[in-house]
């Protein structure tokens, strides 16, 4: 037997002037995009916004429905918005912002196992790493490729 061990590496940052200019930018486009959140019943407003090859941004924000599994998070929203609009664009970031009440929480919003499984999928169809910008007031946090994120990817089929 043979005890291995898998390091995540990233970077942390202590606001967002402290980002490169094109993901400042898409920093502040998910907070802006927690504005679209419909979110009656946990009142949790996410926001995400997804850079693609050649610079266009593509914004979403969690949508909840009565029927709980019908709604969706921001992650997914911008993701699927973004798949079907731009279908041959390379999505090269993900910035995700969330908080209670439309605030901006104090600590990086972390995207649910649906998300990043999602994220995985177009990470591989495009064959570019997508970065993830988890966005807090307090920190935030950059992970280079989604395999930081969701080690061990499921991707066999
Ligand atoms: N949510 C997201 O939009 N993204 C995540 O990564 C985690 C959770 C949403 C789903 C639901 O509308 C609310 O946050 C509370 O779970």
């Amino acid at each position: 037997m043979t005890q291995k061990e898998i390091n995540i590496r990233y970077s942390e940052y202590a606001s967002l002037s402290e980002l490169e200019p094109a993901d400042r930018a898409l920093a502040e486009a998910a907070i802006d995009a927690m504005k679209g959140s419909y979110a009656p019943y946990s009142h949790f407003n996410v926001g995400a916004a997804i850079r693609l090859k050649g610079g266009i941004v593509v914004q979403g924000a969690n949508q909840e429905n009565a029927a709980f599994p019908s709604g969706l998070c921001a992650e997914r929203t911008a993701m699927f918005s973004a798949g079907a609009a731009h279908p041959d664009k390379a999505m090269e970031s993900i910035a995700i912002a969330g908080g209670v009440m439309g605030r901006l929480a104090q600590e990086p919003a972390t995207p649910c196992g649906a998300c990043r499984q999602v994220m995985a999928q177009y990470q591989t169809k495009s064959g570019v790493p997508m970065s993830i910008i988890m966005v807090g007031a307090k920190r935030i946090w950059k992970f280079e490729r989604v395999d930081d994120i969701l080690p061990l990817i499921f991707d066999s089929i």
